[in-house]
């Protein structure tokens, strides 16, 4: 039962209607009765008839608003009155959130990328688990984003790392590392154990994070490392990081082989505008970056933190992915 109004009524009423005002309302009685589909599949109307007009019988089978949105399309530009329109229309869709309940640790969660998939993943209905080295930070963004618990700790730090997974309560659904940045620095410049850090820390930490988080990951559940699509090509300024950069891609694959059932998934990111990009730059040089990004890439405009985040839980929730790299720079990597 779905009101005064029903798909009865408009099979009768808007035709009648139509006839009377001599026009084409085969349009119109599609959409309301799309409408009314929808709004019963979801339960949109529920307040009891406040008035029947008319004789309603057993209603006609409903289509759930896919099936709506499909016969939407089919009925794109409808003729009404003999003029085509390409107006279109929202049919609201209410759904599930896509991470309700599940706790998504991020390390390095208290700016940037990691705050902001904490945000996207707490709209989710995730309890969100953030750290990072800063306390005072972290508490704000904790307190930003609704977060179940924090925990500061340098993410290098084995042993810390270590214990802050012993005392999480399982399950862990999904962990996003971000954390530390790359150097840029000439080869020729760094030591054995600059070259030894820049290219091993990010596959250490990865390889930590693993090791202590799957155990107490679910199946399906994704640990997603971050790379970039920029250290792809080789340059004097780039340094070690485009190797560092290359190692990432296969280091996933080969991680998400040996975790699997749980899935291990790789975002590699252009210039993302977060504090961490913040930092290469002056004030003026930064703002001229941006302007140039705008100028330069397709998309028109800056990635910034919030587009990483719907990628991210994007792979949380697509538990058919894992293994893979997903690139997200606006197309920077054909432009630069
Ligand atoms: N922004 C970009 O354009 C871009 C592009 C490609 C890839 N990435 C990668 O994405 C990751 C995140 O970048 P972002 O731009 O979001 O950085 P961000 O804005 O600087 O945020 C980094 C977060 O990680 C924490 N963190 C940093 N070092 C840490 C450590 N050693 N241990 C624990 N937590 C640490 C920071 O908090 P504390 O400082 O308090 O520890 C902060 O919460 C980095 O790995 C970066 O290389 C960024």
């Amino acid at each position: 039962m779905v009101g005064f109004l029903d798909a009865n009524v408009i099979n009768v009423a808007v035709p009648a209607i139509g006839r009377a005002l001599g026009a084409h309302v085969s349009a119109l009685q599609w959409i309301l009765t799309s409408y009314l589909a929808t709004a019963r599949c979801s339960s949109l109307i529920t307040a009891p008839p406040r008035r029947v007009s008319l004789h309603i019988q057993e209603p006609t089978p409903v289509l759930c608003p896919s099936q709506s949105r499909r016969r939407l399309a089919e009925h794109a530009a409808p003729t009404i009155g003999g003029t085509m329109t390409t107006a279109t229309m929202t049919i609201p869709t209410p759904r599930e959130p896509e991470l309700l309940g599940q706790a998504v640790v991020l390390i390095g969660g208290s700016a940037g990328i990691g705050l902001e998939t904490a945000r996207r993943a707490r709209a989710e209905g995730a309890e969100v688990v953030l750290t990072g080295r800063n306390a005072e930070r972290l508490e704000r963004a904790a307190q930003d984003v609704g977060a179940r618990s924090t925990a500061a700790f340098d993410a290098g730090d084995a042993p810390a790392l270590k214990r802050f997974f012993d005392e999480l309560p399982e399950p862990i659904y999904h962990v996003l590392v971000t954390g530390p940045g790359p150097t840029y620095v000439p080869l020729m410049e760094m030591t054995g154990d600059q070259v030894r850090r820049e290219v091993g820390d990010h596959l250490a930490l990865g390889l930590e994070v693993a090791r202590n988080a799957a155990p107490k990951m679910r199946s399906g559940g994704t640990l997603l490392l971050m790379g970039g699509t920029g250290g792809r090509k080789i340059s004097r300024a780039l340094g070690i990081a485009s190797a560092a950069t290359a190692a990432l891609p296969p280091f996933t694959a080969a991680l998400a082989l040996e975790l699997a059932p749980v899935r291990v998934n790789l975002i590699a990111a252009g210039f993302v505008d977060t504090p961490l990009s913040a930092t290469y730059f002056s004030a003026e040089g930064l703002e001229a970056r941006r302007e140039e990004l705008r100028r330069t890439l397709p998309i028109g405009r800056v990635v910034g933190p919030e587009d990483v985040a719907a990628l991210a839980v994007h792979i949380m929730s697509n538990t058919a992915l894992t293994g893979a790299t997903y690139d997200i720079d606006g197309g920077q990597q054909f432009v630069f």
